[in-house]
């Protein structure tokens, strides 16, 4: 079996961000956001992955080379003919995924806990495809499945009026069947090839399209708070055994609940970190506090300052006698107070859609 991943796109709403990093390599709880879907994917035995690009790539290719980090060979397939939907994506994936039943992974999609039984269902169910539910508070934001006597017998994308209180999640397992209803499908009346089009489609034609239902999923569904809300879920999901200290703390410094912290990074004396925290390597961070539910990337200098549920790339300085809450700080950042240089007063370069509340 292989796998499929998508990690192409535009991510205009995620924008500042997304205008210097693909949204799939934005870091959460300090790891690239692709990263936790090749994981699962490796944990589940699958060794052959084929990731979905935009044309031009090459950021993505950087990060993950050729997957043998994972124990596993990485294909990368250029997007084709632009945009097209989901299901256009898997058409342009057919040579690599030939006639083996697949898993297709959607890369903005985190879900908490293993896939190994979400594949194994797949197998011993012998479906032609196997998809993931999980119960939302917004159903009309996703594909919207209809059940009658447990059976799925059809799928909606985007419906104003929700049949059900589940969204089909963006991990699903087909067998080479599914291109069946691929090539058969016409665009949505936003000009996609939807893949609960295809999901319909086969389930109308007589195929057996079975489920699963999924807790711990979070998706991306473009904001900024979303991805802090996808940053707490990680943070709060890590074990304890994972969180390790290995820069140097003073000892005037208190670190409460998990806390990690990377090599060569100095924690100097009046700082206060509550845990779960992820920092990572080279930071310096004096006389400050630092709050539950935030990711600290490497070569960050924070000092005088209070933050919390917030997510700091790499490179960033802070130095500003405030407090910080709910933010997204891109890399080579800085935050500094308004009274160190003349004339006072808070001095902006903000970058092309940026938000700052002062
Ligand atoms: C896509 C699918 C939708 C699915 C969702 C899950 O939506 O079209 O059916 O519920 O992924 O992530 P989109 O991300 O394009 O809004």
């Amino acid at each position: 079996m292989k796998a499929l991943i998508t990690a192409g796109g535009r991510a205009t709403r995620l924008r500042p961000i997304t205008w210097t990093i693909n949204k799939h390599l934005i870091p959460l709880a300090n790891k690239p956001m692709l990263f936790y879907a090749i994981e699962k994917i490796a944990e589940a035995g699958i060794t052959e992955i084929g990731i979905n690009l935009n044309p031009g790539e090459e950021e993505i290719q950087k990060a993950c080379g050729d997957g043998s980090r994972w124990n596993v060979k990485i294909t990368y397939i250029e997007q084709t003919g632009g945009p097209k939907g989901l299901a256009h994506i898997l058409k342009v994936a057919q040579p690599f995924l030939g006639d083996d039943s697949f898993l297709f992974y959607l890369g903005d999609n985190i879900i908490l806990g293993s896939i190994r039984n979400f594949v194994r269902k797949f197998r011993d169910d012998k479906v032609n495809g196997l998809l993931a539910l999980a119960k939302v508070k917004d159903p009309s934001r996703f594909g919207v499945p209809e059940l009658r006597d447990g059976k799925i017998v059809r799928v909606e994308e985007k419906p104003s009026v929700p049949k059900s209180e589940y969204a089909v999640t963006g991990i699903y397992c087909y067998d080479s069947n599914v291109f069946k209803a691929v090539d058969a499908i016409a665009p949505s009346a936003r000009g996609e090839y939807e893949i609960s089009d295809v999901h319909t489609w086969l389930i109308e034609h007589g195929y057996a399209i079975g489920y699963q239902e999924i807790t711990g999923w979070w998706k991306d569904t473009g904001k900024p708070e979303d991805l802090l809300e996808g940053n707490q879920l990680l943070l709060s999901e890590m074990k304890s055994e994972d969180m390790t200290v290995e820069g140097t703390v003073a000892e005037g410094a208190t670190l409460h609940g998990k806390v990690k912290i990377g090599k060569g990074t100095e924690i100097g004396e009046r700082v206060l970190i509550r845990g779960p925290v992820v920092i990572g390597e080279n930071c310096v961070i004096r006389n400050s506090y630092i709050g539950p539910y935030t990711s600290i990337g490497d070569g960050v200098e924070i000092y005088n300052t209070e933050i919390e549920h917030s997510v700091v790339f790499n490179q960033v300085d802070i130095n500003c006698s405030k407090r910080i809450v709910d933010s997204m700080i891109g890399e080579n950042a800085s935050v500094l107070s308004a009274h160190e240089t003349l004339p006072m007063g808070h001095k902006l370069i903000v970058g092309d859609n940026s938000m700052v509340e002062l």
